[in-house]
């Protein structure tokens, strides 16, 4: 199926199809293995959307890792409990083995007692199910241990990537970090990398002396990829169908974007189908598909400012329209943006940082998402 639609074009978002439509990050995939294969635990950092998942994926499905480790990708985006992230942790456990029919699968249910009552047979195929509801993990610490003790159990050592690792400090529960550390210490067959795109909570959790994470993992950083092997990438997927794309375009494109990865391969994915067999892509096709994608977006856009409060999407609009905002509290800007008081904008802004529409570098302010920032000049 996915081989298809790579047929139609070839530049994927939102999945990891395979290494033809990878771009690069080969310094980043020795490095992330070297760690993991040396068993260093590992904080992998990198604002939204610049790929960490992709690239922990990525690194999951090189031959170092597949045939002598087994790999477990858990998202937490989506978690808000203990519960949750027992829940998709098993999960993630129980998936990865799900395709094998050896004795580590049966032991599965064997250590993992607590979860028992989930073990199902399908009844058409016969293969084992996991039919567990979040409701069946009601002793979360008990099944954490097990999990683990299935871990420390296994035939080979095991790595463990926990993505949006931030959203832990989000539980209710406070002592997850310290209970996970604990887990992490005593098991011995396993090594973690925990991707997280909020640099300050992420340094919080690992750098600080008083957090159970302290020290626990060497950081990694990851920046965009360079735009000339983005521009390499680029123009050779095209030529392999026939098309052609101008360097300048992809110059053009990495400039307005940031070198963003999400965004640009959105916009060649755009370009690429703009652009009839045959033909090249130039300049004169980017206001095209920036359009396109604004039109894509809308919805999610419209839904956006929606949860945000009238003086957050005042605020948002006033930085959208200031492009970059250097003195976000200066009588000027808030004066001509007609934002009200220095400290009521401040609040709006930890609103709009803390949901990441809003970043901040050297000690200015921009719209994290340049379609988003352009749709909302066009529509307030
Ligand atoms: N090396 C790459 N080559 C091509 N596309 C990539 C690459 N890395 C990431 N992407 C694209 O960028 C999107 C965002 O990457 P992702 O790993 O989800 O970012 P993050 O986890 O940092 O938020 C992916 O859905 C994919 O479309
Ligand atoms: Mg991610």
């Amino acid at each position: 199926m996915m081989d298809r639609l790579t047929e139609i074009n070839p530049f994927v978002v939102g999945k990891y199809v395979s290494d033809r439509y990878f771009c690069d990050r080969s310094k980043e995939t020795e490095t992330l293995i070297r760690h993991l294969t040396n068993g260093r635990h590992v904080a992998l950092i990198a604002p939204r959307r610049l790929g960490k998942s992709e690239l922990i994926k990525h690194c999951f499905r090189q031959t170092e890792m597949t045939d002598n480790f087994y790999t477990f990708f858990v998202d937490i985006y989506a978690t808000s409990t203990l519960q949750d992230l027992v829940y998709v942790l098993s999960r993630a456990v129980y998936e990865q083995l799900k395709p094998r029919a050896d004795a580590w699968r049966e032991k599965f249910f064997q250590i993992v007692s607590s979860l028992r009552l989930g073990f199902k047979l399908d009844a058409l195929t016969g293969e084992p199910t996991f039919d567990i509801g979040l409701g069946d993990i009601s002793a979360p610490d008990v099944t954490l241990q097990q999990i683990f003790a299935y871990i420390a159990a296994a035939d080979r050592p095991c790595v463990i990537a926990i993505d949006e690792f931030q959203q832990i400090g989000n539980y209710p529960e406070k002592n997850v970090e310290a209970l996970l550390r604990t887990h992490m210490q005593q098991c011995e067959n396993a090594v973690f990398v925990f991707a997280g795109s909020k640099r300050h909570v992420m340094a919080q959790m690992f750098n600080s002396p008083n957090q159970p994470f302290y020290s626990s993992a060497i950081a990694m950083e990851l920046g965009p990829i360079a735009r000339d092997t983005y521009a390499e990438f680029a123009m050779s997927l095209f030529e392999q169908r026939g098309k052609s794309l101008n360097r300048n375009v992809v110059d053009q494109i990495y400039e307005q974007l940031h070198g963003i990865t999400w965004f640009l391969q959105m916009m060649m994915n755009e370009l690429f189908a703009l652009t009839a067999d045959g033909q090249c892509c130039t300049v004169d096709y980017i206001p095209v598909a920036w359009q396109q994608i604004m039109n894509t977006q809308d919805t999610i856009y419209r839904e956006m400012m929606a949860h945000l409060s009238s003086r957050q999407k005042q605020l948002l609009q006033a930085i959208a329209r200031a492009g970059a905002v250097k003195e976000i509290t200066s009588g000027r800007f808030l004066q001509s943006h007609k934002l009200g008081t220095a400290s009521s904008v401040q609040s709006a802004l930890r609103v709009l940082l803390e949901r990441q529409l809003v970043t901040q570098q050297d000690r200015c302010y921009s719209i994290y998402d340049p379609f988003f920032s352009h749709w909302i000049v066009g529509h307030f």
